[in-house]
């Protein structure tokens, strides 16, 4: 069995979700919100597939487009038994970096709404990984996930100091995926989860193409040629990792 930790199902992207779904058999996957529409779309995910956990969350993409309404939607639907997480949230200064402030307020603000009702984090970085590690080291007390880790060794092995698993997707099979290669050989497996971020970053030799959650095998084959160990202990070990940062119910 194997756990997809991160991935987008969502209407706008798959023509025919339920095929998706079905392909994983008794794999999990957790289906990750970024705004209001998409958190509904989960919800309705979980509701209707025994295979489909779900976090809800606002994406720093989204600050400009967030109303109180938001909040409150992933407040009331935070105790659903199938809601693992508040996600995913956090700090994007790609495109835009003339919003940090906001960006940092939005992300904070739902690190309390996790701290309050004890949830795990997932956390998207992009270019901004020293504020970001600057605001969760006030919040070691939480279960952190970082989603799609693209980091430096170094910050890796601090990160994992405080509570944080790293989330290891694609990149990790691509040919300049070299720091990411780096980071799965130094960091014990231990402190690793499977993920696709379906539909983006498909793995090899699937790149390019729309990436599903079945790819995740492909993720785990490429961990353990670089660990040299088993696939079968890779996603034995993923697997309990995740079950264990999302304290899923299964
Ligand atoms: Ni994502």
């Amino acid at each position: 069995m194997f756990i997809d930790t991160h991935c987008h199902i969502f209407k706008e992207y798959y023509d025919n979700i339920t095929e998706v779904i079905n392909e994983m058999k008794d794999n999990i996957m957790i289906v990750s919100g970024y705004n209001s529409s998409s958190n509904k779309e989960v919800i309705e995910l979980v509701n209707k597939y025994p295979n489909v956990y779900g976090t809800i969350g606002l994406h720093p993409e989204e600050v400009n487009n967030i109303s109180e309404n938001s909040f409150d939607f992933i407040i009331e639907n935070i105790n659903n038994p199938k809601i693992v997480g508040i996600g995913e949230i956090g700090l994007d200064y790609h495109y835009v970096s003339d919003n940090k402030e906001l960006q940092k307020d939005i992300f904070i603000k739902q690190m309390n709404i996790a701290r309050k009702y004890n949830k795990t984090v997932v956390i998207h970085s992009r270019d901004a990984i020293l504020d970001t590690v600057n605001i969760i080291k006030e919040y070691q007390d939480l279960k952190i996930v970082m989603h799609c880790y693209s980091s430096s060794l170094e910050v890796a092995r601090d990160l994992i100091k405080m509570n944080v698993k790293l989330g290891i997707g694609g990149v990790v099979t691509f040919k300049n995926g070299v720091k990411l290669k780096e980071v799965v050989q130094n960091i014990t497996i231990e402190n690793l989860l499977l993920e696709t971020d379906s539909p983006y970053m498909s793995p090899e030799p699937l790149r390019g193409k729309q990436n599903k959650p079945y790819n995740c095998y492909l993720i785990a084959k490429k961990i353990a040629e670089l660990k040299g160990i088993s696939l079968e202990s890779v996603l034995k070990i993923t697997t309990s990792n995740a079950i264990s940062q999302f304290d899923l119910k299964l």
